[in-house]
């Protein structure tokens, strides 16, 4: 079956939403999903969406971009992170107006808690900036935008799972793309002057994860497929507190609203490690000391090891019932589902979470896609949300900058449609270009191979969480290369058990875990490449020190400051490999053309992060 639009939004997450809200404007637009649009990742973000909305006297765009930059360790584009900080104020309004319902302040206005790293006036204290709906602000933005899209006559193929892009054959201009019908197991090509991509996170490579089963990063595994590249894929967010053993989230919004940490000896450890702002230090800061503390004995149970034995405790009881149903009711119900604890009479055990990814398909500003180092774009391939990397977050995201990424980066992407899109023809589509996604089907259907995604799944996820997470040395790394590499061998013997046609879920995620497979072998070899730490990439192997003490390799801004850029070649074969290139950080004070402030330019100059 074919099928034309001028515009496919592949992922129904606020950001595909938001692109197909305001391409809408001037074009006929399809938003395809393997998920129907409510149910997509976006609706369980908790704790708010960044922005500085206050007077200029507590707050402003200006602190926000300072501490964004800072937050990311300072690999973010600076001029990219200014767009973010600065359309934010905007964009919530916009989705105020939408109809987001917002938690008020006794005098009406969106209600904002602190979060962490987002300070007052670089560094002094924290700040209100992240406005939010109670701990259900990633679920109120995106029912407002799926009301928003159906008024606009935005046309939905929920349940479809896209499997191929469509390229010219030089791989200057994206023509569409192959997906599959997954009530009927039709393949389905589609023609369309401009694709975007927006369809969220990947973190399902990790044992130990805050994501839903549909994050399994099908974008980059296509991608890569296609002979494109992938940016700063070492950079995996892991949230401080997700509940222990399971990852499921808990909101940095409890330590917005004076939650705390202890270790087994009832210490607030984050005093120790970040006196000015403590529990509000920074994600990277937080999941790494949890580490520090339970490796050296301090964690609940002292066992002194990581998986599922030791963890901390997020402490919210001093907020009282009362509170924590007002303002915190999701994590308090998951806290009692779950683990069977009442936030309000116990701490809750927590343990750090896989949980975003800094990386993605490498964008500009409106979510062009580039497809080198040197930044040169692919006609009608655009990319938003989770999935892109604009790149905003460097090396560690903010808490609450995921949501803004998603509607400020998916609005941008939409109104650059409406612009453009008159002026953009649509490709020739030659030969057959859905017999490849056929083929690859067949191929399994027939397998007699006795190897099962569901163990080759587990045993990448366990092996990424044991040796490329929160901490990595060489062997760590080097040792979960190998694995991957036998898994991959492995995966060449899949075989599913379902040959039929109507929601074949053993066949899709069969093909969902070759995608992981692909981007986690980019993800470890990026990750052994940066020999640094910064941000979420902390590399343990560094120098010994006098006392024979390995220390963590310092942050390297002479040889390190740069982006990762990977291909992997022969990515259809068990041996594929990833090659590297390196771009350029935009740094202000590489940049005088821009005309940029002598104060602000001395201000955002790389520096030791402190908190
Ligand atoms: O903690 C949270 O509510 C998560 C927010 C985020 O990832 O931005």
């Amino acid at each position: 079956m074919n099928i034309t639009h001028d515009v496919i939004i592949v992922g129904s997450g606020a950001a595909g939403l938001y692109a197909a809200y305001w391409s809408s404007t001037k074009a006929d637009v399809a938003v395809l999903s393997k998920l129907f649009p409510t149910r997509s990742h976006t609706g369980a973000a908790q704790g708010g969406i960044g922005a500085a909305l206050a007077n200029e006297e507590e707050d402003k765009p200006l602190w926000h971009w300072f501490d964004t930059i800072k937050g990311g360790d300072y690999l973010g584009d600076q001029d990219a992170q200014k767009v973010l900080c600065y359309d934010a104020p905007g964009t919530i309004y916009e989705l105020e107006h939408m109809g987001v319902p917002f938690s008020r302040t006794p005098e009406g206005r969106i209600a904002q808690r602190p979060f962490g790293g987002h300070t007052r006036n670089f560094g002094e204290r924290a700040v209100r900036r992240a406005c939010y709906a109670a701990d259900r602000t990633g679920h109120v933005i995106l029912h407002t935008l799926y009301e928003q899209c159906v008024k606009q006559n935005v046309h939905f193929y929920s349940e479809f799972q896209v499997l191929d892009l469509i390229m010219s054959d030089d791989q200057t201009k994206c023509l569409g793309v192959v997906a599959y019908d997954m009530l009927s197991g039709d393949i389905i090509t589609v023609n369309a002057k401009v694709v975007v991509f927006a369809t969220g996170g990947s973190c399902k490579n990790f044992a130990t994860t805050s994501n839903c089963q549909a994050n399994t990063g099908d974008a980059f595994g296509i991608i890569l497929r296609n002979g494109l590249p992938l940016e700063d894929m070492e950079f995996v967010q892991f949230h401080p507190t997700g509940l222990a053993g399971l990852g499921i989230l808990i909101t940095e919004g409890a330590r917005g609203e004076g939650g705390f940490l202890t270790n087994a000896e009832g210490e607030r450890f984050m005093e120790r490690y970040a006196p000015t702002v403590k529990d509000l230090a920074p994600r990277d800061m937080i999941a790494q000391c949890i580490y520090k503390e339970v490796l050296e004995g301090r964690g609940i149970n002292r066992t002194g090891r990581i998986c599922n034995e030791d963890y901390v405790y997020i402490n919210l009881m001093h907020l009282g019932k009362e509170e924590l149903q007002k303002k915190l009711p999701e994590i308090s119900d998951f806290a009692t589902t779950y683990l069977g604890i009442k936030p309000w009479e116990e701490p809750v055990p927590i343990m750090p979470t896989a949980h975003y990814i800094m990386g993605g398909i490498p964008t500009d500003v409106d979510g062009r896609v580039k497809r080198n180092a040197q930044g040169d774009i692919i006609e009608g391939l655009y990319a938003a949300g989770e999935c892109a990397c604009v790149s905003v977050h460097g090396a560690n995201r903010l808490g609450t900058n995921s949501l803004l990424d998603l509607v400020v980066f998916g609005r941008r992407v939409g109104l650059h449609v409406a612009k453009n899109v008159d002026a953009i023809p649509y490709g020739q589509i030659r030969g057959n270009p859905a017999a490849k996604v056929a083929g690859e089907i067949e191929t399994l259907k027939k397998s007699t191979g006795k190897e099962r995604h569901g163990a080759i799944h587990e045993d990448m996820a366990n092996v990424m969480m044991e040796k490329a997470s929160v901490q990595r040395t060489e062997q760590s790394l080097t040792e979960c290369k190998q694995a991957l590499m036998e898994l991959r061998e492995r995966f060449q013997n899949v075989g599913i058990d379902d040959k039929g046609t109507v929601f074949n879920s053993d066949l899709l995620e069969t093909m969902e875990v070759g995608y992981m497979l692909d981007f986690s072998l980019v993800q470890v070899e990026a990750a052994l490449a940066r020999r640094e730490s910064r941000g979420a990439h902390l590399r343990l192997d560094g120098p010994i020190d006098a006392d024979g003490k390995q220390q963590q390799m310092p942050r390297d801004d002479a040889n390190w400051l740069k982006h990762t850029y990977s291909w992997l070649d022969n990515a259809d074969k068990a041996d594929a490999s990833v090659r590297q290139d390196y771009g350029e950080v935009y740094l202000l004070q590489d940049h005088p053309e821009g005309g940029w402030e002598p104060e602000l330019v001395e201000r955002f100059k790389p520096k030791e992060r402190k908190y």
